[in-house]
Parts: structure tokens; C-alpha cells; sequence
């Protein structure tokens, strides 16, 4: 080691910067007195007197960082006065965007602004009024955004873009390590990858920073990273950082200006336990042993800066420290933003007993599903109570979330926590966060906070409150352009600028009705609320009343009919109509009223709502389980013919979806609820063959009901695909061997009953070139038996690309979900819609004469299991296809593909019997409640 010799009072010099301490003369004595001592005390015996210590080469930089040892994270006191961002792309040109409505994030949220926005050198310069010397000193582009609405860019606090790229291939599956339940010293930037297909779609949906995760639910700590998702010139993972802590590329830390914030990714619950084989006390008690080591080394260190600081270099040796343990340190330090994976209320306690511990704040809980239920654990948080970063109406999919609320936000934002919504992206696409914002919003979160959820509050999380997350002079230039309220369904940016580079070439921009530029003004949902929080997250869903007797609704202003064949048709009402039996009887208006008419009827004011056809849902697995993931609450999965032995006393059987249904679920109670009133399911199978499909009513308490199965065998189900074991060719190969050749047993019997177009062929299928061949097949099979085989694929991801020839061949396509995204190879061929594309797949498909039929906007396509939840979103879906398709889609033919198209596809002989009654608009609006559904059927009114 170097040592310099110098005299023994060098040390104490006048600090260069940062903490000022004065030493007085007689601290000075008595320091020396006190270094004197103790060296005494060391050397003992062999004391002598000595006029030398050993001051380290590297005192100079060490006593800089132990005077920094503590310093706060923030943006240095000048950074306020930039003139430039440190992201600016050299060439970036100046631009106005002129006449926007600017909803800047400021005053809570509440302040909108009318004017212009100058943004230049990547940062925004004016906003409202702009100067004319401003614009005349610089040469701009000038963008007129027409009055449009304009936000701060879109942030996404938990999003596991880039380190689980799409389409996910084996060669980039960088979500997660398994090597240790504590790890926290792994970095998301080191598995980030820049050429994930998701980078281009996020920004389409206005999406502009992003706080990166490694799926790390997996293990418990691991150093996450906040990123821009534009391209960059430089094409490197590090170029997408935004403010990355100093000296992670190997340069000298400045120790004299204020740290950066990191963020530690922490995760109790389910997830660490199960993968490690252990319980939740096993996680807590590793991450308590891990802090309780990086708390050892704080005081080592602390003890080691006392002494550097004081002078006394002999013996003191190096800085302590350890590579694996010093970022947990700077969490004890107040360095980092603690974000941490928890869901359930036992979880959000034993963290927040870690944070009062260990003595560190909780930044936020992702996912924290049970935190609404726990307001006063997270007001004890260390520090300062954590925000809660979370779904809209995700839930349910495994036991840790089934107490999730779509009220979590309001709920929590009237305790005064703080709400963020996240996607988890590929969870949620992260395209589209500002979606659960609008469900936040619809379920009761005031218009400010649902869109500062997803801008300005994770901005104040992430400690980044200085650069993003307003639109503010002085603030990174990152905006988005809406088309129409961000609020109102299928709002899409016309314009995304981030660092004040427009992302969006040549954008498709559709003309949105005029009632999509306000924000919609919500339901009432108190009672609902109340309920939640009564029954612990598990209110009752059974409708309230159920009638037999008549029912009057007033103030109805429009019916919906369906034809026989299925047609949907809109007619104003007159603002009464009667229904008996669970049958519309009358329509009428007030003068046409009379009191026979009326006898003993209910009535229920629809406050200028509707009574639509009811919602039909295909393509997920409704009925089949409580929870998704619990095996003891579902159905379970189907034997694979073609990846397994099948046990000798099953038979060559074709499985009935109807034999494993459960009534009463809550996603079917929920989505009956959003005026879905039957589902078609199939069984649940992870292979090529699911079996037959049942069609049943989600109102029913149980399948002996009168009208609780609308038909017990729908249709036959399978899947094509390339992520199965056996090869495509082997499944087609299959397939065709069972539509051509004589049956042996009950399983083949079924296929060819499909072959000769007795039942309907449902096919999961998403890759085009998979889908090409089923439609030769279809011919060879149609021309074997001179009869038209009914084909209908699931899916259907890349099934734009073939939209003539599927129409041309009558196969009919239902897309699950209807708004895709490069999951796989076999979606990688999506149609984007707009802004990115003049049509989405639904418009497109049905301008060639393709039957579309609208899925759940659900998780994983691979796992209908998995997409039970999202069935009670199908009416903002469908308005979602009307509403982008700049009038090509009418709002009749949307409401066909989320009913009667489903049905006809499948071959569901019941239409024109089910409606749903919406109070407060039609069931396309954000403004409106489903009330009430109305069954022939059953002959019932399910008031809720
Ligand atoms: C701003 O745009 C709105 C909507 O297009 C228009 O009515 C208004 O005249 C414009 N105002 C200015 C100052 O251009
Ligand atoms: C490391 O990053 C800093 C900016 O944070 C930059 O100034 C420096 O040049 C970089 N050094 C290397 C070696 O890349
Ligand atoms: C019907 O409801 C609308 C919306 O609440 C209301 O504005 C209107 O006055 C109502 N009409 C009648 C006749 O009650």
C-alpha cells in the first residue's frame, strides 16, 4: 500500500465543499488529546512517541466520500437553470406546438392550461403564453394542435420492457435470476435489451419513461432503472437511462455533487417463497439477515469516515466495503427508492415492520393489492407512507390478488395515500397504462389523480419530480398530443415527444366525436365502495334483486335490438319500456303510459340510459375457475393426446366444458355485471386439443337453474401452434387425419362431425402462415365431404394479413384479444392500429367481410386461463373498435362482435334473448353503469 507521511494535524483540513464543519482551537486540542490516546491505547506497551501517521494516497477522495456518505439524492441546486438537457440529440430542431389544452400536473393536477408549449434543447421552455422574442430567437417547427389535449409523457413504474423483450425468445429471457432469494446487487441494465418490439408500440400509447424491473417477483433485491424509451443514436442500453446514478460506466464519482436516486427492487409474498421452495417467513427472515449485514457494514463504515475525518489514518486501512452489499448500504443510507413487489395485507405488514427495523422508507408497493385495505400499515411506513403502484381491474388471478378492488385507487386516494397505475408490461401492455388510468378514474379516482397516476405521481416517486412528470418550463421535453380526452376510451396520442424529438412518423390520426374531448363524468359507485370495504375486498355480486314480475324502466333513450340473423339495430326510445317474464313487452312515451299497462310493476329510472342486446364473451376460460392459478379452485387442464399417455380409463373421449363448469365466479359475476350475460368456454387445455364448449348464462347460481345453459355443446376447440412440442406439420398432420378418415371412437366421431360442418371448428391460432394452411385445409376437407365445413379461429393476431382469403374461405375470426401485441413469434405480424396504423385488425377484418368476434383484452393469449378477469372490460373494448375506426366500424357492428357475431361464429342458437340496462348513457360510455341485465331465458330481471 502507498503511504504518504505527513504531519499529524494534515488531515484536518477545511473542508472543499458540501458539510462545513469548524474546528475550534480547543475541539483541536482535545482531538488530538483524544488521537494521542487511543493510540495509546493500541499500541500499548509498544508505544512511541511518534510525529508521523500514515495518511493514505487516497485520504483526499476518501474523506470526500465519507463527508458524502450521507448526502441526499436530488438534482444539483443549479439544475433548475439549464438551458439544455443532458438527453438533447444534437439537430433536434426547436418547436411550438400551438393552441393545445395543456394539463401541465401542476396545483395537484387541477390546473389546465390553454396556449403553447416551446420546447427547445430537450427541455420545454414556455408553456401558456410564449414570448415572441422566445420564438423569434429561434428557428422552430411549428405543430398546431387544434385545441387538442396535451399531457406530461406517460410514466410506467413497473414495466419489465427490454428485460423480457418481445416477441419472447429463449435468446433474451433476461426477466429474472434464480440463483438467490437476496440479490441485490443485479442490475436490469444489464439485460436490457434495445431492440424489444414493445419500445415503438409503448411510445404509440404516449409512453415515455419508464422505471425497468427484471421480472424480479423472482428474487429479492435487484437494482432497477429508470429509462426513456425513444431510440437513441447511440443504440446502446445505457443511452435509454434517464439520470443513471454516477459512475455505474466506470467513471470517477464527484462526490461533491448530491447523488442520484437508484431504485432497490424488493419482493415478498408468493412469488420469492415459491420459487425457492420456501414460506414467507423464509423471505423475510433472508432479506432481515441481509439488511442486518449491510447494517453492519454501515456502522463500519460510518466508524471508519469518524475516524478518516478525524485524522486518524493508522491502522484505519481501506473504506469498507463490499461490491454484494453495497447498494442494501445506501438503502440504509436514504439512497435509494425502495420499490417493492407485495401484495396481501400480511406481506404490506411484515415490509413496512422491516422499513420501522431497519430504519428506510418504502418508495411504493407494486402490485399491492390489499393495500386499500390496510391505509394505517402504510401510514407507519418509515419515513413517509409508500404509494401504492397498482392494477384497474386485473385481479384474481392467483389467490394474492383475489381481494384486488377496481375501488383499490379511490379508496386509497381518499386515505391520502398516493395511487399509481402500472402495467407490468407484458402483464397489462404498457401501451396501454393510460387505459388503467381511465378505469381508475371510471371506478371513482378523480380526473387529476387518474392522470397523475400515470405521470406526474411516479414521477415524484422515482425522485424525479425535477425533469418529468409536469409540463413545465425547465422540464424535459417530453409531451404527448392526445386525439381526444386521455380519459375518454381509445384515446390515442397524435404526438409523442420525448426529449423534444417527435416519435411518431406520419401518425393515422381518426376524427373522435366531440363527447370524447371532455373527460367522461363517472358513475356513482358509493354503495359499491362501501361494500368492498365492509366485506374485505369481497363484496357480494349476486345481484341485489331478482325479478319475475314487470318492470318498468323510464327515461330510457335508446333500445337496441337484434335481429333474427343477428343484426344489431339502435333506435331512440321513447323513454319507457316494460318488460315481463324477462321479455321486452313495450316501448312507449309518457303520454302512451297507463296505469293497466303498468300494474304492479317496479320502476327503475334509467336516467337517459340504455337497454342494449346483451354482451357475449368467447375465448377465455369463464366458468372454469375461482382463481387462475389455484389448481384447487379450477377445472383443471385437459389431457395432451399428443405430449402424454392418456390413462386407459379416460378412452378416446372428447372432454365437455359443461361438465367442469363452476356457477358464481367472480370474473363471471363481474362481467355479468359489465353486461356480458353468457359466455361460450371450452375446456381448458395447454395442447392441441381442448374439447367442447358449452354456452352458459353468468347470471345463474347454479346449472340445474332454469336457463343456466344456453347449450350444452357448442363447439369443438383446438389449438395450432408453434410453441407446442409436437411440430405444427405433426398437429395439422393430426388434424387432418381426423376430419378425413372414418371415427374409431367418441374423440374422432367429434372431428368429423366437424369435417362434414355438422359443429363448428374453433382453432386458437395466431401466425399467419399456420392460419394459410388451415384454410387449404378447410377446402380439401369441404371438397372430400361436398359439404361447408363452419371454421372459426381464436386469436388471430396475424389474421389481418390474410383478410381476403379468410372471408373468402367463410372462416370467421374472434380476436383475443382484439388489441394485440408481439407476445410471440407467432404475433410478431401484428396490426398495430392507430396511431401507427390507418386501421386495427377488427376494422380491417371486417372491410374485407370477415365475421369478427371481440375476446377479453386478457393476458397471455397462450393462457385463456389467464384472461378470465378481463371479460368485464368486453363493452369498453368494443366502443374501443368504434370509437378508432373513424366511423368504419359503427357502433351497431361493434356491439354484433361483442355479441351476436361471437354466437354466430360459434354456432350458439340463442339470440335476441339477453339485455343489458345501462343508467346514464349507452354501454359504450364511460358515463354509464350497468343496472340491471334482462333474460327471456330465465325470465328474469337481475337488478344490481
Ligand atoms: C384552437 O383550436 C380550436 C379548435 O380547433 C379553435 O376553435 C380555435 O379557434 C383555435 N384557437 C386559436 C387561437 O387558434
Ligand atoms: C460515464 O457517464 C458520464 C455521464 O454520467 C459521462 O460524462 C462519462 O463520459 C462516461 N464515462 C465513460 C467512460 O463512458
Ligand atoms: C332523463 O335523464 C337525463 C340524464 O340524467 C336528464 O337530463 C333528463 O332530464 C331526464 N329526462 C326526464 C324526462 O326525466
Amino acid at each position: 500500500m502507498d503511504l504518504k507521511k505527513s504531519h499529524m494535524s494534515a488531515p484536518i483540513r477545511p473542508p472543499k465543499s458540501g458539510q462545513r464543519f469548524q474546528v475550534g482551537r480547543s475541539q483541536l486540542l482535545a482531538l488530538l488529546a483524544l488521537l494521542l490516546a487511543s493510540n495509546f491505547a493500541i499500541f500499548g506497551l509498544f508505544y512511541q512517541p511518534q510525529r508521523w501517521t500514515e495518511v493514505p494516497l487516497h485520504s483526499e477522495i476518501t474523506l470526500a466520500r465519507c463527508r458524502a456518505l450521507n448526502a441526499k439524492p436530488g438534482p444539483p441546486p443549479s439544475f433548475n437553470r439549464r438551458t439544455q438537457s443532458d438527453r438533447f440529440q444534437p439537430g433536434t430542431r426547436a418547436v411550438l406546438v400551438k393552441n393545445a389544452t395543456i394539463w401541465t400536473g401542476r396545483v395537484d393536477g387541477l390546473e389546465v392550461l390553454r396556449g403553447d408549449i416551446f420546447m427547445d434543447g430537450g427541455i420545454i421552455v414556455a408553456v401558456g403564453v410564449v414570448e415572441k422574442s422566445v420564438l423569434d430567437s429561434h428557428e422552430h417547427d411549428v405543430v398546431d394542435a387544434q385545441g387538442a389535449w396535451v399531457t406530461p409523457g406517460i410514466i410506467d413504474m413497473h414495466s419489465h420492457l427490454a428485460v423480457g423483450a418481445s416477441p419472447q425468445l429463449l435468446g433474451a429471457n433476461d426477466g429474472n435470476s434464480l440463483k438467490g432469494l437476496v440479490l441485490p446487487f443485479l442490475r436490469a441494465l444489464d439485460a436490457m435489451n434495445t431492440h424489444d418490439e414493445g419500445f415503438a408500440l409503448a411510445v404509440a400509447g404516449g409512453r415515455h419513461n419508464e422505471f425497468d424491473l427484471a421480472r424480479l417477483s423472482r428474487c429479492n433485491g435487484y437494482v432497477g432503472f429508470v429509462i426513456k424509451i425513444r431510440p437513441t443514436k447511440e443504440r446502446s442500453s445505457s443511452a435509454l437511462l434517464l439520470e443513471p446514478p454516477f459512475g455505474i460506466n466506470g467513471s470517477e464519482v464527484d462526490y461533491n455533487v448530491p447523488p442520484r436516486w437508484r431504485h432497490m427492487k424488493h419482493a415478498c409474498g408468493e412469488n420469492p417463497a415459491r420459487l425457492y421452495d420456501g414460506t414467507r417467513m423464509d423471505t423475510v427472515w433472508s432479506v432481515r439477515k441481509a439488511y442486518d449485514e449491510a447494517r453492519k457494514m454501515k456502522i463500519s463504515q460510518d466508524e471508519y469516515c469518524e475516524k478518516a475525518l478525524a485524522g486518524q489514518w493508522t491502522g484505519l486501512g481501506d473504506f469498507p466495503s463490499e461490491l454484494a452489499l453495497e447498494a442494501l448500504v445506501d438503502v440504509l443510507r436514504g439512497k435509494f427508492k425502495v420499490q417493492t413487489h407485495c401484495y396481501e395485507a400480511v406481506d404490506i405488514d411484515a415490509f413496512i415492520r422491516m422499513s420501522n427495523e431497519f430504519q428506510f422508507p418504502v418508495a411504493s408497493f407494486h402490485h399491492a393489492h390489499e393495500s386499500y385495505l390496510v391505509p394505517e400499515v402504510l401510514k407507519r411506513g418509515y419515513g413517509h407512507p409508500p404509494a401504492s403502484a397498482i392494477f384497474s381491474t386485473f385481479a384474481r388471478y392467483k389467490r394474492e390478488a383475489y381481494r384486488h378492488s377496481e375501488f383499490a385507487p379511490r379508496i386509497l386516494a381518499d386515505n391520502g395515500l398516493k395511487v399509481i397505475m402500472k402495467s407490468d408490461h407484458s402483464a397489462i401492455v404498457s401501451r396501454y397504462l393510460i387505459h388503467e388510468a381511465r378505469l381508475a378514474h371510471y371506478y371513482g379516482l378523480s380526473t387529476n389523480l387518474a392522470l397523475a397516476s400515470v405521470t406526474s405521481t411516479p414521477a415524484e416517486v422515482l425522485g424525479l419530480d425535477h425533469r418529468i412528470g409536469f409540463v413545465k418550463p425547465g422540464y424535459d421535453a417530453d409531451i404527448v398530443v392526445w386525439d381526444s380526452h386521455p380519459l375518454a376510451i381509445s384515446a390515442t396520442p397524435s404526438q409523442v415527444f420525448i426529449d423534444g424529438i417527435p416519435q411518431l412518423v406520419k401518425p393515422h390520426i381518426s376524427k373522435k366525436p366531440a363527447s370524447q374531448q371532455r373527460a367522461p363524468s363517472t358513475p356513482d359507485f358509493e354503495k359499491e365502495i362501501k361494500a368492498t370495504i365492509q366485506h374485505e375486498g369481497l363484496p357480494p355480486l349476486e345481484p341485489a334483486t331478482r325479478i319475475s314480475g314487470p318492470v318498468l324502466f323510464r327515461n330510457v333513450s335508446s333500445l337496441w335490438s337484434q335481429s333474427e340473423s343477428g343484426e344489431v339495430r339502435m333506435a331512440q326510445a321513447d323513454g319507457n319500456v316494460l318488460v315481463k317474464d324477462g321479455a321486452i313487452v313495450w316501448s312507449g312515451s309518457d303520454a302512451e303510459l297507463s296505469l293497466t299497462l303498468v300494474e304492479g310493476a317496479i320502476t327503475v329510472d334509467l336516467q337517459g340510459g340504455s337497454i342494449s342486446p346483451a354482451l357475449v364473451s368467447a375465448g377465455s376460460a369463464l366458468g372454469l375457475h375461482e382463481i387462475a392459478m389455484e389448481e384447487s379452485t379450477a377445472d383443471g387442464a385437459v389431457f395432451d393426446p399428443l405430449s402424454m399417455n392418456l390413462p386407459s380409463m379416460l378412452g378416446q373421449t372428447l372432454p365437455r366444458a359443461a361438465d367442469g363448469l363452476q356457477f358464481g365466479t367472480r370474473d363471471a359475476l363481474l362481467a355479468y355485471r359489465g353486461g356480458v350475460a353468457s359466455a361460450v368456454t371450452a375446456p381448458a387445455g395447454d395442447g392441441m386439443f381442448q374439447g367442447l364448449s358449452v354456452s352458459f348464462s353468468l347470471g345463474s347460481r347454479n346449472k340445474l337453474e332454469k336457463g343456466a345453459i344456453f347449450q350444452e355443446i357448442v363447439a369443438i376447440h383446438i389449438s395450432i401452434s408453434l410453441r407446442f412440442a409436437s411440430s405444427v406439420s405433426t398437429q395439422i398432420a393430426t388434424l387432418r387425419r381426423l376430419l378425413l378418415e372414418p371415427p374409431k371412437n367418441e374423440h374422432e366421431f367429434g372431428f368429423q362431425q366437424a369435417g362434414e360442418g355438422v359443429i363448428p371448428l374453433v382453432i386458437a391460432v395466431n401466425s399467419a402462415d399456420v392460419m394459410a394452411n388451415l384454410l387449404l385445409l378447410k377446402k380439401e376437407v369441404e371438397t372430400y365431404y361436398g359439404q361447408t365445413m363452419k371454421m372459426t379461429f381464436v386469436g388471430g393476431a396475424e389474421a389481418h394479413l390474410l383478410a381476403a382469403e379468410i372471408a373468402e374461405a367463410g372462416v370467421g375470426v374472434i380476436l383475443a384479444p382484439p388489441r394485440s401485441f408481439p407476445y410471440t413469434w407467432e404475433h410478431r405480424r401484428i396490426l398495430a392500429g392507430p396511431p401507427l396504423t390507418e386501421q386495427s385488425s377488427a376494422a380491417l377484418l371486417a372491410s374485407h367481410g370477415v365475421i369478427v368476434g371481440l375476446g377479453p383484452q386478457g393476458v397471455s393469449p397462450e393462457a385463456p386461463s389467464m384472461s378470465t378477469w378481463a371479460v368485464r372490460n368486453l363493452r369498453f373494448d368494443m366502443a374501443w373498435v368504434a370509437l378508432e375506426s373513424g366511423g368504419s366500424v359503427s357502433k351497431e357492428a361493434a356491439l354484433a362482435m361483442a355479441s351476436s357475431n361471437i354466437e354466430k361464429l360459434l354456432g350458439v342458437q340463442s339470440r335476441a334473448s339477453e339485455f343489458a340496462v345501462t343508467q346514464g348513457g349507452d354501454l359504450f360510455s364511460l358515463d354509464s353503469k350497468v343496472i340491471a341485465m334482462v333474460s327471456s331465458k330465465r325470465g328474469v330481471v337481475d337488478l344490481f
